[in-house]
């Protein structure tokens, strides 16, 4: 081990903060690459002497203090950060600012609030140490084999950790599943999007199994087969195949299906509301991620869901005729839907890097999300194509492939939305997310009435579709119509 009196001569080229489950499954990623060696440190020693009994294979370099660790990873030094995002990453980096040096690196992989990072690089930039927030998707299993990594910052910066990273990222046709995405928090707030979107299709899965199993009778073991015949196609991805895993699953105690054992209350660690919360403010709608967001949230409300037992429901008997069609148009509402999730939050991103100034390349997030990440899948390649065709494509379902796929799926969709509200099934992200490519479509909308309500009462004026100028009609007085800003035309 490496004194405190940094005597240890450097020799890691990249170094470990913090050594929980992501932690130590990604440095032991980095220590398996030609040419890595790994220094480690955590705050409590006991998990740096564990991960050393554990894997002596790493050859890992562990310390026992930061002025230890510092002095272990040869110039510039680049760090690693996994620790509990908030306070965790604040106090680490106080840290590792005093022991590092202009020049070196601090990457902060954990899920930080992209606005944190802001703040953060800011902060520690003032020093001359650079420091890059990664956004870093997969979970235990992708942070030891390959994870899709999301890192901001500067480009100086890129330059030395793009080979490390790209080194232990996932593989996806060829290609490692990292890139540059763009300056300071820009790569946390693709990685919170991207949190945003498996939240949806998270939900979008749970609906469509929620509907095939009370339309169909069908048990979860038979549901877990449909699932895996899903996987074949155009749903191919990483949730659908783990859906039909977890539909397999039978609980061992009771011999019933895992799922039906499982109480029904979903969590959430945060992202997701992050997500709808940044679109809010910027005035995205992102509807199908935020009904995800919120049926996870009803879910999570036993006393309410206990009380509402009782509430009326359809009078009307609900009977599914052909079970294979039914499923089939299940299945294309799920996809139809996916599109509008993956839309919108293509959507957010765009909306953030206009905001926020990064020159986000969103063909190339989607390509970094084949592989190593949770929303993984066959359709992102679509998506990269999209983008590839038409950089400035103003809406992803507007691009032709999707527009193919929407016109496919739409009948289904339709059918499927409307037996859900007739047999009283709750569908809030299937639903919603009709709802919005409806109002995408339509030509004329009702907003014309909510700005004459809003003209009514606040004298918030509106604009008219024959000429220029901004007008307010005289509601309280004898009602003509004067204009508040003359056009300059
Ligand atoms: N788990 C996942 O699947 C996953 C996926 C993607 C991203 N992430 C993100 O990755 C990061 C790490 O996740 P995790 O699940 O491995 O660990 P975690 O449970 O979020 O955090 C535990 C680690 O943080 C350290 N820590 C907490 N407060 C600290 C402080 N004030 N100073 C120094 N160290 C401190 C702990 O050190 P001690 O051992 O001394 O307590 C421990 O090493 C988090 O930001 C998480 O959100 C997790």
């Amino acid at each position: 081990m490496a004194s405190s009196d940094g005597t240890q001569s450097p020799h890691a080229n990249i170094g470990v903060v913090g050594l929980a489950v992501m932690g130590s499954n990604l440095a032991r990623n980095l220590a398996s690459r030609p040419g890595n060696t790994v220094a480690i440190f955590n705050r409590s020693y006991e998990k740096t002497q564990t991960l050393m009994d554990e894997h002596p294979e790493a050859g890992f370099v562990p310390s026992a203090d930061y002025a230890a660790f510092a002095a272990s990873l040869s110039k510039p030094r680049t760090a690693l950060i996994m620790v509990q995002a908030g306070k965790g990453t604040d106090a680490v980096i106080d840290e590792l600012v005093k022991v590092f040096e202009p020049g070196d690196i601090i990457i902060d992989g954990g899920n930080a609030l992209f606005t944190d990072t802001i703040r953060r690089e800011k902060a520690v930039r003032a020093t001359g140490i650079n420091f890059v927030g990664a956004g870093i998707s997969g979970g235990e299993e992708g942070a030891l084999t390959g994870p899709s990594i999301m890192p901001g910052g500067s480009a100086e910066a890129w330059a030395t950790i793009g080979p490390i990273l790209k080194s232990i990222a996932a593989v996806a046709e060829g290609e490692p599943c990292v890139t540059h995405v763009g300056t300071d928090g820009a790569g946390h707030f693709v990685k919170m999007v991207h949190n945003g979107i498996e939240y949806a299709d998270m939900q979008l899965i749970a609906e469509a199994y929620d509907l095939i199993r009370r339309g169909t009778g069908k048990s979860p073991a038979e549901i877990s087969e449909v699932f895996a015949e899903w996987n074949h196609g155009e749903l191919e991805s990483y949730l659908i195949e783990i859906t039909a895993e977890v539909l397999r699953q039978v609980d061992a105690e009771t011999d019933k299906p895992l799922v039906d054992v499982i109480l029904d209350q979903a969590g959430a660690k945060g992202t997701g509301a992050w997500t709808v919360q940044t679109a809010l403010d910027l005035g995205v709608p992102v509807s199908g991620i935020a009904e995800a967001v919120f049926a996870r949230s009803l879910s999570s409300k036993p006393e309410q869901r206990a009380a509402a037992a009782e509430l009326p429901g359809p009078v009307d008997t609900w009977t599914v005729e052909d079970a294979d069609e039914f499923i089939e148009d299940v299945r294309l509402a799920l996809f139809a839907s996916k599109i509008v999730a993956y839309s919108q939050g293509f959507d957010e991103i765009v909306a953030g890097a206009a905001q926020y100034g990064w020159d986000i390349k969103k063909g190339e997030i989607a390509k970094i999300w084949r592989g190593g990440c949770i929303i993984r899948a066959q359709f992102l390649n679509r998506i990269t194509e999209a983008y590839a065709s038409d950089p400035g494509l103003v809406a992803l379902l507007t691009a032709p492939y999707f527009v193919d796929a929407l016109d496919r799926a739409q009948g289904s969709w339709r059918r499927i939305v409307a037996m859900a509200a007739h047999a009283g099934l709750p569908s809030p992200a299937f639903s919603s997310s009709l709802a919005y490519y409806d109002g995408l479509r339509a030509q004329r909308l009702p907003a014309a009435l909510i700005q004459g309500q809003r003209d009514f009462f606040g004298a918030h004026t509106y604009k008219r579709v024959d000429k220029p100028g901004i007008f307010h009609t005289l509601w309280s007085g004898d009602r003509t119509e004067i204009e508040t800003e003359p056009s300059s035309h």
